[in-house]
């Protein structure tokens, strides 16, 4: 049998820059890489699917990324805040249906300090201690993060969007820099923290370079969860005239990163199940194994529109599940009940 890229990427869990531009480039390899990436998930992790339920407890942002939905000048958005006593609902619904890792995600809120998230932590960890805590809060010191940890959060999910310093600067305004984003997930590792990264798919400027140089970053950074979704246009963003990324990408890339970090707990995401009806499906056949279903409740979850169509149910969390258990199923896995570690 000829020897391919692919078999070359299985095998060493590397290729050089130029060989990784050619299988990014084309569609050719796509069907032996899906295969390949399924193959190294098996051993790894057999048939299991992780679940995270994610709370989405605030879409108040002090940001303005250009490509965010939820950013401070989208005057169109509806605002809301989650309290303590509903988040520990979520979760309350969460554990009975098998979650055994929360993730608290949300904007740069400057109402969450951090005596108030100290405080929801120490809540979840008092209740749940057999759970992990994820925290998905943005750029903090690591004074901050240090809290965090010390208050019960295991987890912290925070995407570095893009690797190259110029690319960084023309998706977000002057005050965000690389610089900083970098030095946040450094941090982060430091203290203990169980550090998920990652980066869209497609977003406005983006070169098959940008894209090897998000997964070098990702060498180096070896975080334990790599989340990457298509980025997709929204409306009342300066990049309301720019393109989606592609479904076809994202696999390529999602498979590509099972092949490079076999033992990454890899998100299939809402991005990806929101460009394609089946999209997460396929994200699990080209390598994940971890979906975040919401667990927010049903009449704020239409309101966290980070894009254009993001899916959500107007389902109960407990239906949403079972309709996520058949679908994982019939895509040939088996949802566990489990925190769902890292296997380095
Ligand atoms: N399309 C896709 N993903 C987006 N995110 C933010 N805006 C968009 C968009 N328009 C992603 C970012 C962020 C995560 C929470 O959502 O990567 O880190």
């Amino acid at each position: 049998m000829e020897y391919t890229l692919v078999n070359k990427l299985e095998k060493e869990g590397d290729l050089s820059d130029s060989e990784l531009k050619t299988l990014l480039e084309t569609d050719e390899y796509d069907k032996a890489l899906f295969e390949s990436a399924d193959r190294v998930r098996r051993a790894r992790y057999g048939d299991a699917v992780y679940i995270r339920g994610l709370i989405e407890f605030t879409n108040y942002c002090k940001n303005n990324c250009y490509y965010c939905g939820i950013r401070r000048d989208n005057r169109c958005a509806e605002r809301y805040r989650l309290t303590k006593e509903h988040i520990l609902a979520c979760c309350r619904e969460g554990y009975a249906l098998g979650f055994r890792t929360f993730v608290l995600q949300g904007g740069e809120d400057p109402y969450f300090t951090d005596e108030r998230v100290c405080e929801i932590v120490s809540a979840i960890r008092e209740a749940y201690p057999d759970c992990a805590i994820t925290l998905s809060i943005g750029e903090k010191s690591k004074e901050s993060y240090e809290k965090y940890f010390k208050a019960g959060a295991n987890r912290y999910l925070l995407r570095h969007e893009t690797a190259n310093d110029a690319h960084y600067r023309t998706l977000h305004p002057a005050e965000l820099s690389p610089e900083e984003r970098k030095s946040c997930l450094y941090a982060l590792k430091e203290i203990g923290y169980q550090v998920g990264s990652g980066f869209m798919v497609g977003s406005p400027g983006q070169t098959t370079e940008n894209l090897i140089e998000d997964l070098r970053f990702l060498q180096k950074l070896s975080p334990d969860m790599i989340g990457i979704g298509p980025y997709i246009t929204h409306a009342q963003t300066p990049f309301a005239n720019e393109k989606s990324g592609t479904l076809e990408m994202t696999l390529r890339l999602v498979a590509v990163l099972r092949l490079m970090f076999p033992w990454a707990l890899l998100p299939s995401t809402t991005a990806l199940g929101t460009i394609h009806p089946e999209g997460r499906e396929l994200g699990l056949k080209a390598g994940a194994n971890v979906v975040m279903p919401n667990l927010s409740p049903s009449d704020v979850r239409a309101l966290y529109t980070l894009y254009d169509n993001k899916i959500h149910s107007g389902a109960e969390a407990a239906q949403s599940v079972n309709d996520l258990r058949t679908r994982v199923q019939n895509a040939g896995y088996r949802v566990v009940v489990d925190a769902g570690h890292v296997k380095r």
